[in-house]
């Protein structure tokens, strides 16, 4: 298996991005975290934002995890103690939502204990944020069907469930494979190796590109049909669902170093690069692209630097690697230069041009902690010799 791209001078020249550019980008991103501290030091954004903004609530929902996981990385990419403190007050409020059961009934339970517990530990061995983190992973367990061998959409096994898979979880597994590795427990390592195989069969496309949910029959799994979800249709392929794989299948593969999940990555990587526009930073969906008018999605591009830079550690020198080296510089020297935020105080977050879901009309082109997470990610990346992912 090798990459098969389109137009492979698109990503053959060395990229670079100045040492000069990457310190003013990170400060502007620690800068940008550090004015919503006073709102947020106990409360949550949303999904996205309002108007640019964010408005402040429990820690509820999926997305924040990668909020209290920004202030973890803005601690490690500016030295400053004040981004630490919130993310320590913050984790409170995860034992708080293992105690009351609050939005743990979903495939999106990795992403809540991943960012913030699990990055607690890695960022700063903080033992509290670990007990935590492995609490998350048996609650992620829980979704994991042994039959089906995959992780549910919604729901538990013999509950009241959505028998479907959904590209996404591919971001949740990791928390079983960190888990299953830090403990010895076997079975969590093998759920989430079972969850990439029920994923590659079913989600992914013959040209790698992927659908957003699969359906299957209750109790029986016969696979029945796909459903394009955040996607604008089932010609499509919605551009994050398919970052989601785009970095998923690097974090399985450094766990387990399967030679299939290298080569599902190829493929759908093959697929995301050959769908960029002229400026490498994904539309929302990949149906469309320059010309189209339609919303960018700025977090696909800030989710795919992480996935073309952490398979690019994990193979050998090549044509393969240096391809994704340097897509993972070039669509994030994008990011830095047109879609992050430098000084629009009418704007909350720090990477803009993020779209949650247009066919849900929520979100179209405005912010998102995911976004802030994933770019702030990228920039830890480049600018840390030692830099330890949180998956
Ligand atoms: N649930 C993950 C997403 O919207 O990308």
């Amino acid at each position: 298996m090798s990459l098969t791209l389109n137009n492979p001078e698109k990503f053959a020249k060395p990229a670079n991005i100045s040492k000069e550019k990457l310190d003013k980008a990170i400060k502007a991103a620690c800068d940008r975290l550090a004015k919503l501290i006073p709102a947020f030091e106990q409360a949550f954004p949303g999904t996205c934002s309002q108007d640019f903004k964010y408005v402040p609530g429990e820690n509820r929902n999926w997305e924040c995890g990668m909020f209290t996981g920004c202030f973890w990385l803005a601690y490690l990419l500016s030295g400053d103690e004040k981004f630490k403190k919130v993310a320590e007050k913050h984790l409170d409020t995860y034992k708080w939502r293992l105690d009351e059961k609050i939005g743990l009934n979903d495939h999106d339970v990795g992403f809540v204990f991943t960012p913030s517990c699990v990055g607690g530990w890695k960022a700063c061995g903080n033992e509290y944020a670990k007990e935590l983190a492995i609490k998350g992973a048996e609650e992620m367990f829980a979704h994991y069907t042994p039959v089906g061998k995959y992780i549910l959409h919604t729901g538990y096994p013999g509950g009241l469930t959505s028998w479907r898979i959904i590209v996404d979880t591919m971001m949740n597994a990791p928390i079983l494979f960190w888990a299953g590795k830090e403990l010895g427990r076997e079975e969590y390592t093998k759920a989430a190796v079972d969850h990439c195989y029920k994923t590659i069969e079913n989600i992914v496309r013959e040209d790698g590109s992927t659908w957003h949910h699969f359906q299957f029959e209750a109790e029986t799994f016969k696979p029945l049909h796909p459903y394009s979800g955040q996607g604008y249709s089932l010609e499509g392929c919605w551009s994050r669902g398919n970052s989601w794989g785009v970095y998923g299948f690097p974090i399985a593969y450094s766990y387990t170093k399967n030679e299939d999940f290298k080569n599902v990555h190829e493929k759908i990587s093959s697929y995301y690069l050959n769908h960029l526009p002229e400026d490498y930073v994904p539309y929302w969906d990949f149906f469309f692209t320059d010309g189209s008018g339609e919303e960018r999605d700025a977090s696909a591009g800030a989710i795919a630097v992480c996935g073309f830079n952490e398979m690019a550690k994990h193979i050998e020198d090549g044509e393969t690697k240096t391809v994704y080296e340097n897509a993972a510089t070039l669509i994030l020297n994008s990011l830095i230069e047109k879609y992050a935020n430098y000084d629009n105080d009418n704007a909350d977050g720090v990477l803009l041009e993020v779209t949650h879901t247009k066919p849900g009309k929520q979100g179209v082109g405005e912010c998102a902690v995911y976004g802030d997470y994933f770019y702030f990610e990228a920039l830890a990346r480049y600018a840390l010799k030692d830099f330890k992912m949180f998956w």
